[in-house]
């Protein structure tokens, strides 16, 4: 595709705006305050999604709320990664049915990855009959117009066709207050790791104009955001789609030049294109926080092999290996998936060898679960739960060690953080995190918020630090 068709004409996404003032002053006949209340699942991807539809629900004339049952519209922004995930926004339908009796006027918006899996949209067509509007991650940009027709026809739509996607900008959002933020840099996937959903449901990669992300990320910065967070399923990619030679180390060094107090942090990195040039960029950007989301998914080559991800251990190694060399304090984390099709016990534990071997500060451990559709959902997989859920304790053991080890190494010591909120820890009333994006609870007032500190290290745990302000 050229970048003609992947681009949204401004005038095609600005022609939304007149769907949202038909909606607004249809409300305005009826009613003095429309409410919509937004659940989001999933990863940080869906989260930047969501503000966007927030966005748009406010400049529909929506107020946002949290209250499903009363609200005027209810928004599930799904997500499909494993099956549990979609269990519970089949459990949350299913409560839905109740607040559709009592107040029939409602509006049940089925959104996000799972929306665009044919097999759900299916499902929801035939034995969830209450919701109204279902439409898929490509087709976001036109939630406006597609509500409208929901509006304005009182029948059921369905916007679920598989589009390999395109890029809207300039779409409202409503962002988290604060000092945290996201940056969409790029969409879809082409990766097709043969266990995951993501590439059939969100489209085909595609990236943003560096002015486009430049220009928003200047903008959060004079807002007085802090830390503000780069997304993409695969930023190494970054830039692939532009054929101007711009990729992601150039971007990172464009944005680093804005001035301002603030760290920059991205996700996530797929180790096949995770370069030398990266790191060295990471080390001598100065807004560029040393912290490297790294997925490696399994420690064995066969496995990584029919996982189709394109690089071995030994290359995984090296990239830390180099990565280290270059940013000594680089605060490390990764995806597992234990209990791939196939994956005997040998296996997993090179899975745990290379946890060993690494260090890694902290992990995100996932058990394998099938997605319909993708190819490692036909190979046999002959391995019960329950020895799988054994090789993951394992796992998270191992890793659970590490993680306190780590953070009680830091006991005693002087660390620079940013105060991003309040805990629910009466001792310890405020959240904050380093530059390694590590979670410290602070004593402290709330006006502490939004700014950087040097803590002294008290405590820690296997997940967080503890620390006072100096
Ligand atoms: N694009 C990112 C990952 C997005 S999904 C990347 O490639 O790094 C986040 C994590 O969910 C993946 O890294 C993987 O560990 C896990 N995951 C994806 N599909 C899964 C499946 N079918 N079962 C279990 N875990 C899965
Ligand atoms: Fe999924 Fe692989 Fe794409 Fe990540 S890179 S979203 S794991 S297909
Ligand atoms: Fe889930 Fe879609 Fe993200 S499947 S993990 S919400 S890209």
């Amino acid at each position: 595709m050229n970048r003609e068709e992947i681009i949204i004409p401004e005038t095609a996404v600005v022609r939304q705006r007149d769907f949202q003032k038909k909606i607004r002053d249809m409300f305005a006949a009826r009613k003095a305050h429309p409410t919509a209340c937004v659940e989001t699942f999933g990863c940080q991807q869906n989260v930047a999604d969501g503000q966007r539809l927030m966005g748009m629900l406010e400049a529909m004339g929506f107020t946002l709320s949290e209250d499903a049952g009363e609200a005027d519209l209810v928004l599930l922004n799904t997500c499909a990664i494993r099956e549990h995930a979609e269990q519970r926004v089949f459990g949350n339908l299913g409560i839905l049915t109740h607040s559709k009796k009592e107040n029939p006027e409602q509006m049940i918006v089925l959104c996000g990855c799972m929306a665009q899996e044919e097999r759900v949209s299916k499902r929801i067509r035939e034995s969830y009959r209450h919701v109204d509007l279902v439409f898929g991650p490509q087709a976001l940009w036109r939630f406006p117009e597609l509500l409208w027709q929901a509006y304005e026809t009182k029948e059921r739509v369905f916007s679920v066709a598989d589009e390999p996607g395109g890029i809207a900008e300039g779409l409202p959002v409503v962002r988290e207050r604060g000092v945290k933020a996201w940056v969409s840099i790029m969409y879809g996937c082409n990766n097709f790791c043969s266990y995951c959903i993501v590439p059939y449901v969100r489209g085909r990669e595609r990236s943003r104009s560096p002015e486009a992300v430049l220009a928003e990320v200047r903008e959060l910065v004079e807002a007085g955001y802090k830390d503000i967070t780069l997304l993409g399923q695969n930023v190494n990619s970054y830039g692939n789609d532009l054929e101007t030679g711009y990729r992601f180390p150039d971007l990172l060094e464009d944005i680093d030049k804005i001035p301002g107090d603030y760290w920059i942090r991205f996700m996530s990195s797929h180790p096949k294109d995770a370069s030398p040039r990266l790191f060295d960029t990471m080390a001598k950007c100065g807004h560029v926080a040393r912290q490297l989301h790294l997925p490696f998914q399994s420690g064995n080559n066969r496995v990584l092999g029919e996982m189709n991800r394109r690089y071995t251990r030994e290359k995984y190694l090296e990239l830390i290996r180099y990565a280290r060399s270059v940013m000594p304090e680089l605060v490390l984390t990764s995806d597992v998936i234990i209990g791939f099709p196939g994956e005997t016990e040998t296996e997993a534990m090179d899975t745990i060898s290379l946890v060993e071997e690494v260090g890694f500060d902290a992990l995100f451990t996932f058990i394998y679960s099938p997605r319909p559709g993708t190819k490692a959902a036909a190979m046999p997989d002959p391995v019960p739960r329950a020895e799988k859920q054994k090789w993951f304790d394992k796992l998270l053991d191992v890793q659970n060690r590490q993680s306190a080890g780590i953070h009680a190494g830091y006991v005693g010591k002087m660390l620079r953080v940013l105060v991003d909120g309040e805990s629910d820890d009466g001792d310890f009333p405020l959240s904050s995190r380093t530059e390694g994006n590590r979670l410290v609870r602070l004593k402290g007032g709330k006006e502490l918020v939004g700014q950087f500190l040097d803590v002294h290290v008290t405590g820690s745990n296997t997940w967080a630090l503890y620390g006072e302000p100096v």
